[in-house]
């Protein structure tokens, strides 16, 4: 029995546009072919979001869903942590405008966390931080992001992979009397800073750096770049001992992980560290024929569904697995 504090998941939501692009719709506007995108990627389709729809609405949905299922009124939050790289403008943040749609009156704090597609897995190991010392007993993180928003339509080697999405989680204190063992039981963060060229992965202007001007628009500095090879190799060297690093540190052993739920960026990726693991894929949740390529918003959105489809049930140990742009990459092991 523990006298711990613990961050526990009270409830998940997410949410997802409506419209549609299969990789066929893609075949029509770049040289690729479906039978390409499957392979290379395990992506079938993704969601693009409506004109007029930003990452603040797909966040305060997911948001509202999660509250909802939490059973926790948006007024009762003490804190909102969202993580986005796709925010509605620079400033203010997304976290703020979330919080206004979700009718919040309180003056609580609202902030975004910027770790690229690892982003989720620092803002639940942040939220873990605040509620376990005291300082918070609810906090809501959410990621939401609206990446197709930077996506270069005519360069076929990143447009095929993106998609948008939102997924929250509200996290609530457990009472250390009560003696459980639940919610965020151990997380583990890293970045590899070396690899932080733009180049590699990102998106070059609109920044400090180059701000926007008519060149940058004329030399599609706005849209992402990436290099897909070196981001593979270093997604496929980083993720195998992150995994097992966490899960020896939080004193469990592989099996005792009922469900991983990895960043949804390319299904070898997946199968390449969960082998590494000495698992096999059926212990792997995976959606990304669906979605695509969803940034920070991929790990909670397939927790929302795995655990909507009753994949992740109350008691289980599930581990959110993400690495990204910076290069970031972070591991969480929850209990539900
Ligand atoms: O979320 C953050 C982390 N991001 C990632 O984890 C992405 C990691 N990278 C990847 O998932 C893969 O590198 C990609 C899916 C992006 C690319 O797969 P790949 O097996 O590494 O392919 P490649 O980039 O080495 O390209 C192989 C060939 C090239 O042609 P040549 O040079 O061999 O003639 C590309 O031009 O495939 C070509 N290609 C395409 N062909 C058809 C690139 N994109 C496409 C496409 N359709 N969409």
């Amino acid at each position: 029995m523990s006298m711990r504090r613990y961050a526990a998941v009270l409830g998940t939501g997410s949410a997802v546009p409506d419209k549609v692009i299969t990789n066929h719709d893609l075949a029509q506007m770049v040289d690729t072919t479906d039978e390409w995108i499957r392979q290379r990627t395990g992506i079938v389709e993704r969601r693009v979001a409506e004109e007029g729809i930003a990452s603040s609405d797909l966040g305060a949905l997911a948001s509202s869903r999660a509250l909802e299922a939490a059973g926790v009124d948006p007024n009762d939050l003490d804190m909102i942590l969202c993580s986005t790289i796709s925010p509605d403008m620079s400033f203010p943040s997304t976290a703020c405008l979330i919080s206004r749609a979700l009718g919040i009156e309180k003056p609580i704090p609202a902030m975004d966390l910027a770790a690229a597609c690892s982003g989720f897995s620092y803002g639940l190991q942040m939220a873990d931080g605040l509620i376990r010392s005291g300082i918070n007993e609810k906090v809501l993180v959410v990621a939401a992001e609206t990446l197709t928003r930077y996506v270069d339509w005519t360069d076929r080697a990143t447009c095929v992979l993106f998609g948008d999405a939102a997924g929250a989680v509200v996290l609530g204190a457990t009472d250390p009397k009560a003696g459980e063992e639940t919610g965020i039981l151990y997380s583990k963060l890293g970045s590899l800073s070396q690899y932080s060229d733009v180049s590699l992965l990102g998106v070059p202007a609109g920044g400090s750096r180059k701000p926007a001007s008519a060149e940058t628009v004329a030399g599609r500095e706005h849209f992402i770049q990436m290099q897909g090879r070196e981001v593979y190799k270093l997604a496929v060297s980083t993720l195998p001992d992150a995994a097992s690093d966490t899960i020896s540190e939080a004193g469990l052993t592989p099996d005792d992980i009922d469900l991983i739920i990895p960043h949804q960026a390319n299904i070898r990726i997946m199968e390449a560290f969960v082998g590494r693991l000495g698992l096999t894929m059926d212990r792997v949740y995976v959606n990304i024929d669906k979605y695509g390529n969803t940034s920070s918003a991929s790990a909670p959105l397939a927790l929302d569904e795995a655990v909507r489809l009753g994949r992740a049930k109350k008691g289980d140990t599930v581990m959110l697995i993400t690495f990204g742009a910076g290069f970031t990459w972070g591991a969480n092991i929850v209990r539900l």
